[in-house]
């Protein structure tokens, strides 16, 4: 079986809800998205020449009910389709009217993680189309759209599954502080972006703490100041910051979070500065624990950007 790294990319998120009038809001004036609107139900966000980086329908679950991979070729995709028909679960293809609304030509559903589907496709729809948002761009291309985030009893389970599928690695892990808990947070990558999911581990409490099943979603701004910029604006479109301007010591990220309409946080990152290790073959990383992401370290980089 040939090794898929690098082949799978963060593609779409499909998000279920209600608050479409706050969700454009919060994308349009707030983070500084293109945000298209379909129709009164349905909604879209470009970050790029993707026609679709998130799907925002309307429906009462107010969390991700899909999360899409784009895969880049044909004998990656027969071989992801392969290993999980071959443990069982079902797979189906989209109807058309799925892929015209995520912006794909065609695309595939499996079982996916704490119950939101997992969706792959090859072939994504581009337009030529001006992006009209207050940023000047994202870093997307083969590190994909960003992240997710998910807290979960069954962490090997989890990285299990993205092992199995797509040769996820595991890049290192960090020890955090999330509200009252510590949480062991392991960090996936799938290609060259330092982590394209992040587990973060909570067995040992009686109930998951999040109702939702991602508990953030980071997208990448190219430029320092476009962070700083929407940092600004999510706090004067009266949004709630969760923490301020802080840095993780593993990708070394600047970045914030901040409450999405109602359905979970938002993070958002203005510099990278993490490179993948040299050898192609899964290392051995050790603990970082960390400083908590917060306070306000904005100065200690200023001039990082892609
Ligand atoms: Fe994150």
């Amino acid at each position: 079986m040939s090794d898929i790294f690098g082949n799978v990319h963060l593609g779409y998120l499909v998000v279920e809800t209600d608050k479409l009038s706050d969700w454009a809001r919060f994308g349009a004036d707030a983070i500084g998205l293109h945000v298209d609107s379909l129709s009164p139900d349905v909604a879209r966000f470009r970050l790029d020449d993707h026609e679709c980086r998130f799907l925002l329908q309307r429906g009462p679950a107010e969390d991700v009910t899909a999360i899409g991979w784009q895969v880049d070729d044909h004998q990656t995709f027969d071989d992801i389709l392969g290993r999980v028909t071959s443990r069982g679960p079902p797979v189906s293809e989209g109807t058309p009217d799925e892929c015209v609304m995520r912006g794909v030509e065609r695309l595939w559903r499996f079982p996916g993680p704490k119950g939101a589907p997992t969706e792959i496709f090859t072939t994504p729809l581009t337009t030529a189309s001006r992006l009209a948002m207050s940023n000047k761009a994202f870093v997307t291309g083969d590190g994909g759209m960003g992240h997710v985030a998910i807290l979960s009893k069954d962490v090997l389970g989890m990285h299990g599954y993205y092992s199995t599928l797509f040769d996820a690695r595991l890049s290192d892990f960090i020890l955090e502080r999330i509200g009252p808990m510590n949480v062991r947070i392991r960090f996936l990558r799938v290609n060259e972006r330092h982590h394209s999911i992040a587990v973060a581990g909570v067995r040992s409490l009686s109930v998951n703490p999040i109702r939702t099943r991602v508990q953030h979603v980071n997208v990448q701004v190219a430029e320092l100041d476009d962070m700083v910029a929407a940092y600004e604006r999510v706090t004067a479109e009266g949004f709630t910051m969760m923490w301020s301007v802080g840095q993780h010591p593993n990708d070394r990220e600047l970045s914030f979070y901040c409450k999405t309409p109602p359905v979970s946080s938002w993070k958002w990152v203005g510099t990278r500065s993490w490179s993948p290790p040299i050898s192609r073959r899964p290392g051995n990383p050790r603990p970082i624990r960390a400083s908590r992401c917060g306070g306000t370290r904005l100065s200690a980089r200023t001039s990082s950007t892609r």
